[in-house]
């Protein structure tokens, strides 16, 4: 259907039916008007695989949706830095979803990680906003080339999983542009996602999904994004103010909730019907678009888990290899300790579960591959095991190879809450140092969605990453541990020698009301270079079973006009006995910059593979926009003149080669509190004062005392709310509905808190986008003035009795 007939359609269409269009009709469809020839269409989460829920698959019935392949997810993926591998995996997905009939898939998720801590970091990319940036805008290309559309999330400033659903985030403008909404830009302009997905929190005080600055000025002046806005699942605040910021559909149903708001606020003549018609034009191109290209493709599974393993094994990041302690021969017996071996953590919790079509551990991808080996748990599941521990180190003590596998178990790996530390769990530390006691020559592999702290590093002699490696993790794992791989992985984020050295450490998480970013610009690296702190490994930080040195850096020009692009070249040598891949990194220095700037930046990287003894000139191509940054006096993002370093090596703190080039652009007259002598400029450990960040956020700071009966909002959340009956009624009502319908993750433990916190962090105002139509929004009025002890108690207790009936028969939040 072509545009101007999608006009027509529209012009054919009543207020009620355009309302009802910019809504779900459930947890995952757009509703269908067969009479009108519009039909329904599908999403699925995303983002390392399709999670496509349908009957057949609840929890009940042996899986909580249809088997697809769960490959690496972004925590893991980032770390190959390999654009090529991301869209090769991307249009695997792309494929499954379309043999599944989803028309769109939920992700990629462009968010930063500000904090180790938070407890999505798995399905984020990186720390540093142009590999994010372009590994996101490589999964939306992989996607899309299916015909199968993404959905770039979350947009914007989630950071923190703590009251993600009511949180304010206060974040300056420099770090808002040039971090936190940098790799939304570079994948919106780049790849042209299909969708976007405006994130839970609000930002300066609005909720992104009513944000008129962030998704029209921002998302679709600035960064030119001509596709649909949707609302994370229960993000939309004000559904009229929803659709007058751009927020074109909003997920799930609310079961005529919002379309009752639009229509109310058309009559009103608060909202314009454009407005609406703007939304209904977006819901209907999308839906077209792509329910056209739905031809039913089968699939190649058994490729895909290949795939998988291929994948997972180039996301292998070798952290320390003492004497070439790896790779283990072959020929030897190996010893394996640890039972992550056998359950091996590969997916994170929440929402992006996926059921993997197969799963291999790393056992029995020793098995299939028929290595001798001995296998001792050391460990099982949370709890301490004197008699297992014992029987580990006893079998290390004579062993002449042993491979430990440690890792976070589900619990510190989830949606909807936050790390509270960075360590590994007690009784895997305790197998680690009775082992290491009993046999100094030990491997560690660990399987984590994020950094840790290792201060038993030197116990070891060496130290493989798996991350978080997707379904097929033990064979990607096995090649790279007996050499078939060479691992070639560099991290995608710092790891902090302890989380008290972290640069938001102060602050993060915060709430109830806001959370500010007073650490500005100086995220992850940024940070540690500036202040000059010492991490455990840096930002893109990777060994390798052979060596690359670096020489002869050259710049193409020595001063670099108006829109040119510069060509870095400089010789990559693969000096050792094995073929390898090296990621070369590129930072920028700004030494004449007016502004406060952190000491490195990355402004390019490229995956190289070379044979033994190869030698290569390698190109990195910096268009002249890469220099530019964002200018607070102008609100615009410019080039300053001047001269900038860049530095080429293959880590953030590991940068041989450097060079100077003159750049022509503007020159920046930055206020006070920007300016390289303002306080940023001469950063020194994690303090950041707020009277600092309050001059260079430029609004007052909201406070963050929680607030107390009598001053509950609709947003307050249940959990702040928990002295009241009628509150926690409907929160125990709510967990055990949701209990029964939602799976976050295998382990009950991690499921369990992940729906706690889901349920303590739910604003109040979403029992009447979540109770499936049963809380009406008077209703919740009515409770809310109740709850706040303003009367009514009476009147509030006869609509909660009128929903208690209709809670039994509606089920409460399961949407469906
Ligand atoms: C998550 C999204 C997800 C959606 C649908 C939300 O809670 O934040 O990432 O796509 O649920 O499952």
């Amino acid at each position: 259907m072509n545009d101007k007939q999608i006009w027509e359609l529209i012009r054919s269409l009543t207020l009620e039916e355009k309302s009802a269009l910019c809504g779900g009709i459930n947890s995952w469809q757009t509703l269908a008007l067969p009479e009108k020839g519009i039909p329904s269409l599908r999403m699925a989460d995303g983002p390392h695989g399709v999670r496509r829920e349908d009957k057949a698959h609840t929890r009940e019935n042996g899986g909580p949706s249809i088997p697809a392949t769960c490959f690496p997810p972004a925590a893991a993926m980032a770390g190959s830095w390999d654009t090529h591998l991301m869209q090769t995996v991307a249009a695997a997905m792309g494929a499954e979803a379309r043999s599944q009939g989803v028309q769109v898939l939920l992700g990629p998720g462009a968010n930063i990680k500000r904090s180790p801590l938070c407890g999505r970091n798995f399905e984020y990319f990186s720390e540093d906003p142009l590999l994010a940036g372009e590994m996101a805008a490589a999964w939306i290309q992989g996607v899309q080339s299916q015909g199968v559309g993404a959905s770039l999330k979350h947009f914007a400033v989630n950071n923190q999983e703590t009251k993600r659903m009511s949180i304010s985030a206060a974040v300056d403008v420099r770090a808002l542009f040039d971090i936190y909404l940098k790799p939304f830009e570079i994948a919106v302009k780049k790849a042209a996602p299909a969708t976007v997905m405006a994130s839970y929190n609000k930002i300066g005080g609005v909720y992104s999904c009513d944000n008129r600055w962030l998704l029209l000025e921002i998302l679709r002046l600035r960064f030119g994004f001509k596709g649909l806005v949707m609302s994370d699942w229960g993000a939309e605040d004000k559904r009229d103010a929803g659709i007058a910021a751009g927020c074109d559909l909003e997920m799930p149903a609310s079961h005529g909730a919002g379309t009752r708001v639009i229509l109310d606020a058309i009559q009103a003549g608060t909202l314009s019907e454009d407005a609406l018609d703007t939304a209904v034009w977006n819901v209907l191109r999308l839906v077209f678009r792509y329910t056209a290209e739905d031809r039913p493709s089968p699939c190649n599974y058994a490729a895909h888990n290949e795939l998988a393993a291929a994948a997972a094994a180039k996301c292998a990041v070798l952290l320390k290899n003492e004497d070439a302690h790896l790779p283990f021969d072959a020929g030897k017996p190996l010893l394996v300790i640890g039972g992550m071996a056998e359950n091996t953590h590969f997916q994170g919790g929440g929402s992006s579960i996926v059921n993997p079509k197969k799963r291999t551990n790393l056992l029995q991808a020793l098995n299939a591959a028929g290595q001798n080996y001995t296998y001792m748990p050391g460990y099982a599941g949370y709890g301490r095991d004197a008699a297992l521990v014992q029987n580990a180190a006893v079998a290390a003590r004579n062993a002449s190879q042993v491979l430990l596998v440690l890792g976070l178990p589900d619990l510190f790996d989830c949606e909807s809450y936050d790390r509270t530390h960075l360590r590994l769990p007690d009784n895997q530390l305790e197998v680690l140092e009775a082992v290491a006691a009993a046999n100094p020559d030990i491997c560690v592999a660990l399987c984590t969605g994020g950094a840790l702290e290792t201060p038993w590093l030197a116990k070891v002699r060496s130290l493989l990453c798996l991350y978080v490696g997707g379904q097929a993790v033990g064979e990607g794992a096995r090649r790279v541990l007996f050499g078939l791989e060479n691992p070639g992985g560099h991290l995608a984020e710092s790891w902090p020698l302890a989380l008290e050295s972290t640069p938001c450490y102060h602050h993060y998480p915060m709430g109830p009301n806001e959370v500010s970013y007073n650490e500005s610009l100086y995220v992850g690296y940024r940070y540690y270079n500036s202040a000059d702190v010492k991490v455990q490994f840096p930002f893109g930080y990777g060994l390798s079973y052979t060596r690359f040195e670096y020489s002869e850096l050259s710049l193409e020009t020595a001063a670099l006009d108006e829109g040119e692009t510069l060509r870095v070249r400089f010789t990559l040598a693969n000096t050792g006995d094995v073929a390898g891949d090296e990621v070369a990194q590129v930072y920028l220095s700004r030494p004449d910059s007016a502004l406060y700037q952190p000491a490195h930046t990355l402004v390019g990287f490229a995956r190289v593979s070379l044979a033994a003894g190869a030698r290569q000139t390698v190109e990195i191509a910096l268009p002249y926009a890469r220099f530019a940054a964002y200018d607070p006096s102008t609100g615009t993002d410019v080039v300053e003149a001047g001269r900038y370093g860049l530095h080429v090596g293959d880590s953030s703190r590991s940068l041989p080669l450097s060079a100077q080039v003159q750049v022509a652009g503007v020159t920046l007259t930055p206020a006070a509190p920007f300016s390289k002598s303002g306080f940023y400029g001469q950063i020194q450990g994690n303090t950041f004062p707020a009277a600092a960040f309050e001059a260079i956020y430029q609004k007052p700071l909201l406070s963050n005392m929680p607030r107390q009966k009598g001053t509950y909002t609709m947003h307050t959340t249940l959990g702040e709310m928990h002295r009241s009956a009628i509150v926690r009624f409907f929160k125990k009502r709510a967990l055990a509905v949701a209990r029964k319908s939602m799976q976050s993750s295998q382990d009950p433990l991690a499921s369990e808190k992940a729906l706690r916190a889901s349920t303590d962090d739910l604003p109040f105002k979403n029992l009447v986008s979540m109770s499936a139509g049963v809380v009406s929004p008077e209703a919740a009025e009515t409770l809310l003035r109740a709850v706040n002890g303003k009367g009514g108690l009476v009147r509030a207790l006869r609509m909660v009795l009128k929903s208690w009936k209709g809670l039994k028969r509606n089920d409460l939040l399961s949407n469906e």
